[in-house]
């Protein structure tokens, strides 16, 4: 299968997808507290989602039962919500989030800093943010998206942290998870040709130590070998004949 180029219509449902996903991102971020439990986070992701009359991505996809991944700390992605995990004050805590809007999907997470957090494990929160935005400098139509895993990777490892191998971006459109596949760090093929109209989830997961990674025994839970923190950060992108459009995003809210 190629990779599809969506057309002007399929774009602007990506768009609105992209900017709902935007504002549950930003609600989330508002909401998220210490004391809270996971489970919890999940309940208000999924209203603020269904609020605007869409379907959480994640829920029920290949069996995941939640619809916000909720991963702390040493858990790289995939946590699972639970009542019993109460977020402490000096967790972060990467919140992935899916939305469908009339078929379309959007995918983006965040990686939250509770207010004790230290600054050393707020700097690989920061990096990790900023591992994306290197990533998309080289996004751009005629690249290949080895040039956007290179990017990310010296950008992290340049700043003494390590890009996970197990787990890699993809294309996103009428699926969640479509080709191309988009990795954080350079292998053996240099992957599709960039071309306006292709819609990819570009999405760094970095840790402080080791990238290594195991699953936990509910066989959803990614976590560092090591258990030292992880961050993940994600935005679903737009090639265009420029600079690369940001779809998960909305008007007056931060990145
Ligand atoms: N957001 C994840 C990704 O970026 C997918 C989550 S899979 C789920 O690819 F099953 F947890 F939903
Ligand atoms: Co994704």
């Amino acid at each position: 299968m190629a990779v599809s180029i969506k057309s002007k219509a399929e774009i602007e449902l990506m768009r609105e997808a992209g900017r709902i996903l935007a504002i549950t991102h930003d609600e989330l971020a508002k909401q998220v507290k210490p004391g809270m439990s996971t489970f919890d986070v999940d309940r208000i992701g999924e209203e603020i989602i269904r609020s605007y009359g869409c379907i959480p991505s994640f829920l029920n996809y290949n069996g995941y039962p939640a619809s916000i991944c909720v991963s702390i700390n040493e858990e790289v992605v995939h946590g699972i919500p639970d009542k019993h995990r109460i977020i402490q004050d000096d967790d972060i805590v990467s919140l992935d989030a899916g939305v469908i809007y009339k078929g379309y999907h959007s995918d983006a997470a965040r990686t939250l800093v509770m207010p004790a957090v230290s600054d050393e494990v707020k700097k690989l929160v920061e990096v990790t943010k900023q591992s994306f935005f290197e990533g998309i400098k080289q996004a751009v139509a005629g690249n290949h998206v080895i040039d956007i895993s290179r990017a990310v990777q010296e950008y992290v490892e340049s700043r003494g942290y390590s890009v996970v191998r197990d787990l890699v971006g993809h294309g996103v459109g009428s699926k969640l998870h479509e080709e191309p596949e988009v990795p954080n760090f350079v292998g053996m093929r240099r992957g599709a040709k960039l071309r306006p109209g292709m819609t990819i989830a570009v999405e760094p997961m970095i840790n402080m130590g080791e990238y290594d990674v195991y699953w936990e025994d509910d066989d959803w839970t990614v976590v560092t070998e090591d258990g030292m923190p992880s961050a993940h950060y994600e935005n679903t992108i737009l090639i265009t004949e420029g600079e690369p459009e940001i779809l998960s995003r909305a008007e007056g809210i931060a990145l």
